[in-house]
């Protein structure tokens, strides 16, 4: 039998109705949201089991090694399974038995046709079906299409023939970031639920009560359906601001107008917010491509036309090739044999991910041109590896820029903003920049007498010292 058990220790330190309850949560799926979710949750208070079929990772975890690069996650998992509120298993079906709620947040990777692949939903869905043991709510924290909550429960119910008082199914998106995920969990914008009952509704209120009590964080309760579309909406708006910028800075780049400035004057009105305003090589990652793509997908199977959508994957796939054809430009095109430092090849800084990262079309192409690619990442050359195994890995940035007859700056690591480029310049074999990020102070790349160009600011590379002199120095 399950046990709701309620610590005592904040039933002290909170009077009268602060009584905190201590859910037992098991998260299936032990991925950069259950692993960051799954230590978030025992923070709050329960007492959660992270499952994972994956026997290295669980390992790595029982071992206090984390799988994943991510900052202050090491810490928050530490502090928690020495408080005995999180622990890591393999055995799944356990994990099942004991959990008062289940968490899914397994990969619903880009399957044919751009719909999400739920064949890692679909079995863990069977090993709850054999394994369920008492009332339990399911709780979906992956990115699923909208009705999968509402299959879920129907699946059990008649495919599985489990009774529907023994379930409650909720949909309950992250938002988390990858790169500030732990920030992002302990101290989220808004928590949605998508219930169908009241009772997986209080539990779900039980479970985020210190967030919900101490930070005063938002709820948004609503039915299932409309959760599950809350997370695609907020995607797509998201990519929509950075395909928007994107193509503001491809404007910027061709009436000289400088793009930083436009974004920080639009950011300063409150409707538009100064957030997802930076211009890049095109937004990468496994959200944003993969759920634009599945909405744009999901839509049309309901006959529904979204063209702001498709614009987005149009221009972010344009995008994409911006770094190497400036690159091309600046080089008067003479790419073949000579060598190419790529500075960044995670999809954004301080993460080790690799998935959709827009330096993998920029590495392709370079390689196509018959260029010698000499790559450096503080995180993610491990991951990179494996889609590119014969370009040459560096130990520093350094070492990569040494020799090299041009820099392209993909990822807007720190590391990258602070290097010395007096000494970049000596190591160089031609000073060349493609700053893809619009990382470096312009003025020094000048100093140092390097041609270089950005993402719409180029007025700031071509233009004559006397434009430059009277539009960037006032900023
Ligand atoms: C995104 C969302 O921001 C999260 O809210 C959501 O939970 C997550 O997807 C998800 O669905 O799981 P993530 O992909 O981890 O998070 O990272 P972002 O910080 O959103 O960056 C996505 C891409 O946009 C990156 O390639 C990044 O470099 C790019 N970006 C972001 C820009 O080019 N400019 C910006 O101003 C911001």
């Amino acid at each position: 039998m399950k046990l709701k058990i309620f610590s005592l220790s904040l039933l002290f330190s909170f009077a009268t109705h602060n009584l905190y309850s201590q859910y037992k949560i098991s998260v299936i799926g032990t991925g950069y949201v259950g692993l960051v979710t799954g230590a978030g949750l025992a923070e709050f208070g329960n007492l959660v089991t992270c499952a994972d079929i994956d026997e290295k990772k669980i390992n790595k975890l029982n071992n206090g090694i984390m799988p994943i690069y991510e900052e202050n996650l090491e810490p928050l998992v530490h502090k928690n399974v020495q408080a005995n509120r999180l622990k890591f298993t393999t055995q799944v079906a356990h994990a099942i038995k004991e959990a008062d709620v289940i968490f899914i947040a397994v990969d619903t990777p880009e399957g044919r046709d751009h719909a999400a692949d739920l064949t890692a939903l679909k079995k863990v869905i069977e090993a709850i079906a054999q394994n369920i043991n008492g009332y339990t709510v399911i709780v979906d924290k992956s990115t699923v299409p909208v009705g999968t909550g509402d299959w879920i429960a129907s699946l059990l119910q008649t495919k599985y023939k489990i009774p529907t008082d023994l379930f409650d199914v909720v949909d309950n998106p992250e938002f988390l970031r990858e790169g500030t995920a732990v920030k992002d969990v302990l101290k989220p914008d808004r928590l949605v639920f998508g219930c169908s009952s009241e009772k997986a509704l209080r539990i779900m209120h039980a479970i985020y009560q210190q967030l919900i009590e101490e930070q005063n964080t938002p709820v948004v309760s609503t039915n299932i359906v409309t959760a599950e579309a809350i997370k695609y909406a907020s995607n797509a708006f998201l990519a929509l601001k950075l395909g928007f910028i994107n193509e503001i800075a491809n404007y910027c780049d061709a009436v000289g107008a400088d793009v930083q400035t436009i974004a920080h004057a639009m950011g300063l009105d409150a409707r538009i917010s100064p957030q997802f305003l930076k211009p890049g090589p095109g937004f990468g990652g496994s959200c944003f491509p993969k759920d634009s793509q599945a909405l744009l997908h999901h839509a049309h199977r309901h006959g529904v036309q979204m063209h702001t959508v498709q614009a987005i994957i149009n221009a972010n796939i344009m995008q994409r090739h911006k770094p190497v054809d400036k690159l091309l430009r600046l080089m008067n095109h003479d790419i073949t044999d000579k060598t190419i430092a790529i500075l960044g090849l995670a999809f954004k800084a301080n993460t080790d991910d690799v998935r959709y990262s827009p330096a993998i079309p920029a590495i392709q192409k370079l390689l196509e041109y018959g260029a010698h690619v000499k790559a450096y990442d503080p995180a993610a050359m491990e991951n990179m590896q494996f889609i590119f195994s014969d370009i040459i890995y560096c130990a520093s940035a350094y070492e990569t820029v040494k020799d090299a007859d041009a820099i392209i700056i993909m990822t807007e690591w720190k590391e990258f903003k602070d290097l010395d480029f007096a000494q970049v310049r000596m190591l160089v074999n031609q000073p060349i920049v493609m700053d893809a990020r619009n990382l470096i102070d312009p003025d020094i790349l000048y100093k140092h007498g390097f041609l270089f160009d950005t993402i719409g600011r180029s007025y700031l590379t071509n233009a004559s010292k006397i434009i430059k002199n009277n539009l960037y120095n006032h900023h």
